[in-house]
């Protein structure tokens, strides 16, 4: 097997879910995280994440017990192939943690940093060599949701991001490529996109928090988990495909952008929000909610595995 030993660096919300993905997958992991609190917490994760994983069809030959934990990260990463970062969105902390273990690694081994807001421009100069670094960013819960980003550049040497992507993909993973960095990458920032207009529609009066949400769920939504929008107008005009709904729709969707809104986070708006949310929530708590949440991701997953 590729990568049969692994280390993650960082075992928090997103470290821990990676954590449990490679040992699924039957590879074996060394995990560094300076907070003592912190192997219970993991050991708890994966618990509680490996039903989730055996429903998906995620387990190879997995176990559990093949997770080590280590008092320093340069020691975590002695003899891993594949080290996945998940240390806080900081740059000092993610400099010092690659400062650490560079010379700790296996000359071929791959680094790859889940970072959502730094960008690998901004991350490489932790490296007095980056050319094994890349950017693997996953989207939350890692060992649920199938995308990560997957970024290089001219720093980054032949075959590395092809290496990467090759191991994501047999772990279960899709990959999508990044041709240049942007901050926020391709997911969050279309997510920002959504969600500011989602804003604007409710700071403007025109629905509740609620109703937008469900607007997006119950329709362009579930329409989204089985293919992606350009695709989805491609089939919106009938044989003639997206030049004909380009044709049809070019002042309509010129007309929307116009209009489309720009907010910003302020008190108010964060105040109508929060307050939008509650009554949505109907007393459930976030851990009750991403419950439901996590076994609906399940559902859909199973429903169209095979089909895509
Ligand atoms: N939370 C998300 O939705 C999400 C999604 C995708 C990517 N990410 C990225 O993943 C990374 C980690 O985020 P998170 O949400 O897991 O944060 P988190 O705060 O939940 O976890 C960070 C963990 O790192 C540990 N830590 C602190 N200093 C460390 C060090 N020097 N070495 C190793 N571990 C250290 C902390 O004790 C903590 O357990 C960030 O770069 C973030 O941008 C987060």
């Amino acid at each position: 097997m590729e990568f049969q030993h692994t280390a993650c660096l960082g075992g928090g919300v997103i470290g821990a879910s990676w954590a449990a993905l490679f040992l699924a997958s039957g590879r074996s992991v060394a995990l560094f995280d300076p907070d003592p609190a912190v192997e219970g917490r993991v050991r708890d994760y994966i618990e509680t994440a490996w039903p989730a994983m055996t429903e998906l069809g995620l387990m190879t030959r997995g176990t559990p017990d093949a997770i080590t934990f280590h008092a320093s990260a340069a020691a975590a990463v002695e003899g891993a192939g594949f080290v996945q970062e998940s240390v806080p969105e900081r740059l000092p902390i993610k400099h010092a943690t690659f400062a650490e273990i560079e010379p700790a690694l296996a000359p071929d081994a791959i680094i790859a940093s889940s970072a959502s807001g730094l960008t690998l421009g901004q991350m490489q100069p932790g490296w007095a060599d980056p050319s094994r670094f890349v950017l693997g960013h996953p989207f939350n819960p890692p060992h649920l949701i199938p995308l990560v980003e997957v970024l290089g550049n001219d720093r980054t040497a032949p075959g590395v991001v092809e290496d990467a992507q090759r191991f994501y993909e047999s772990i279960g993973k899709t990959t999508i490529r990044l041709h240049k960095e942007v901050p926020g990458h391709v997911a969050n920032r279309l997510q920002a996109a959504i969600w500011r207009e989602a804003i604007h529609l409710v700071a403007t009066g025109v629905a509740s928090v609620g109703d937008v949400d469900k607007a997006i769920w119950s329709g362009p939504g579930l329409r989204w988990a089985a293919m992606g929008p350009t695709m989805l107008f491609n089939l919106g005009a009938g044989e003639g495909g997206l030049q004909a709904f380009c044709d049809h729709f070019t002042d309509t969707f010129n007309g929307w952008w116009d209009d489309l809104g720009q907010v910003y986070l302020t008190d108010e708006v964060t105040g109508q929000l929060t307050e939008g949310i509650a009554s949505e929530a109907g007393g459930l708590s976030p851990a009750e909610l991403s419950q439901k949440r996590d076994a609906m991701i399940v559902a859909l997953q199973k429903a169209v595995a095979g089909l895509r």
